[in-house]
């Protein structure tokens, strides 16, 4: 798996310099315009916790890598009601009606977001165990990179508003930084591929930081162009 890895460390490198993440480093816009796409992450991150639960979570587990899997699926699968609470504390409970909300979800500006969730659950139903820990841990370096990127962000909002943002802040990246550089990451490094799966889980790590990197670019176009939705209000 040690290549898989290697693979992932090389796209994430890239992924950390798109232009989303070049545009929440820019101190010369203010953390809430830096921050304004953040509604429009809502229906992935929602349906991430499902995805964990009903579609990468096996039990029994049949075998150890399994068990990583579902160990991954306990740790990730309630992540999004710190969401809400964030969404809660940055103003945007008031900002429509719930039908004018369900539509901009469902509309076709947020489609990437909705397509993440479909194409991740295709992959991931055709994928073995072992692969499946290819997708996850392709999945938290992304997440590593928003979360790294959203953290300054959410220092700046604590320290002039005095709101503290789980989601956005120390408490949610201290927990998934804490859960990809452990030991676990030590032993995945370890588990030996046969040649074909190897290129299984380099296919579908590509596969992955694509999805990833197309979403980066629906959400960019939401901070940049001012939806009414997308704007905080402190
Ligand atoms: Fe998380």
């Amino acid at each position: 798996m040690k290549t898989v890895l290697k693979k992932i460390s090389e796209h994430k490198q890239a992924y950390y310099s798109l232009p989303l993440f070049l545009y929440m480093r820019d101190s010369s816009r203010t953390e809430e315009e830096r921050l304004a796409f953040y509604p429009c992450m809502a229906h992935f991150t929602l349906s991430f916790g499902d995805l964990n639960k009903y579609i990468l979570r096996e039990e029994p587990a049949t075998d150890v890598c399994q068990q990583r899997v579902n160990l991954h699926t306990y740790e990730d699968d309630h992540h999004w009601l710190w969401y809400l609470e964030d969404f809660s504390k940055l103003g945007f409970d008031h900002l429509c009606s719930p039908t004018t909300w369900m539509r901009f979800l469902w509309s076709e500006e947020t489609r990437k977001t909705r397509i993440l969730t479909y194409q991740l659950v295709a992959l991931i139903s055709k994928a073995s165990a072992i692969e499946r820990l290819a997708i996850i841990e392709a999945i938290e370096e992304t997440g590593n990179v928003l979360f790294n990127t959203m953290l300054d962000l959410s220092k700046a909002i604590e320290s002039r508003s005095g709101i503290e943002l789980r989601y956005c802040g120390e408490f949610h990246f201290g927990l998934e930084s804490g859960h990809s550089v452990g030991s676990d990451h030590i032993e995945i490094a370890e588990i030996p591929l046969d040649e074909s799966t190897q290129a299984n889980c380099l296919f579908l790590v590509e596969k992955v930081f694509e999805l990833f990197e197309d979403w980066t670019h629906e959400l960019l176009s939401h901070a940049k162009g001012g939806h009414t939705l997308v704007r905080i209000h402190l």
